[in-house]
């Protein structure tokens, strides 16, 4: 019996081929998720985008951008099967790490009122509300308010 050998899960560029795979989480985890063309408008636009992969299967993502001394972290998700095991933080932490190197001073995110594993997860790694949008979020029913969430760099 030969044992299977597994790669090590890397954090790479997202690219346009990885599109399909991360609309398919998108779609899974949110009840209000980005479309495919959300995810290759911010490729063209040159946004931080990254995935999680581990053997050629896509399990999580997200996407920054930066400009004027900020970072603003637009998306972030693990496949409802990957989560809780510490890949959502690693991918923040990168995500952390490149806003430090390109020199952004603040790093802000919006996190849905109702999101509280989210909002654990950013208030563990430093993060802290400095605002809520009202109606910022469409929600079954209405709308709901974001939490507007800042890291000191
Ligand atoms: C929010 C989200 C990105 C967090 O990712 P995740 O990989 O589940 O997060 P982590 O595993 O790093 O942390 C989650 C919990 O697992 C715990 N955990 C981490 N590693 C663990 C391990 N090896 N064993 C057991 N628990 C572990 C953490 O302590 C944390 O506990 P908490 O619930 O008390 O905060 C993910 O749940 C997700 O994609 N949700 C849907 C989309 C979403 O809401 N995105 C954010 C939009 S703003």
């Amino acid at each position: 019996m030969s044992a299977q050998l597994q790669e090590a899960p890397r954090i790479r560029r997202m690219v346009p081929s990885d599109l399909e795979a991360v609309v398919t989480i998108e779609r899974e985890v949110f009840l209000f998720p980005w479309t495919q063309g959300n995810f290759s408008d911010s490729l063209d636009a040159g946004y931080h985008c990254r995935v999680l992969e581990q053997d050629g299967h896509i399990f999580g993502y997200g996407v920054m951008t930066i400009g004027a001394e900020e970072a603003h972290l637009l998306t972030l998700s693990i496949a409802p099967e990957s989560q809780g095991k510490g890949w959502g933080e690693k991918l923040l932490r990168h995500f952390i790490g490149i806003a430090r190197e390109q020199l952004a001073l603040t790093m802000f995110l919006d996190v849905r009122e109702s999101n509280h594993a989210a909002a654990r997860l950013y208030e563990r790694l430093g993060f802290r509300q400095i605002g809520k949008r009202k109606d910022y979020y469409p929600a079954m029913g209405g709308r709901e308010d974001s939490l507007v969430m800042e890291l000191v760099l």
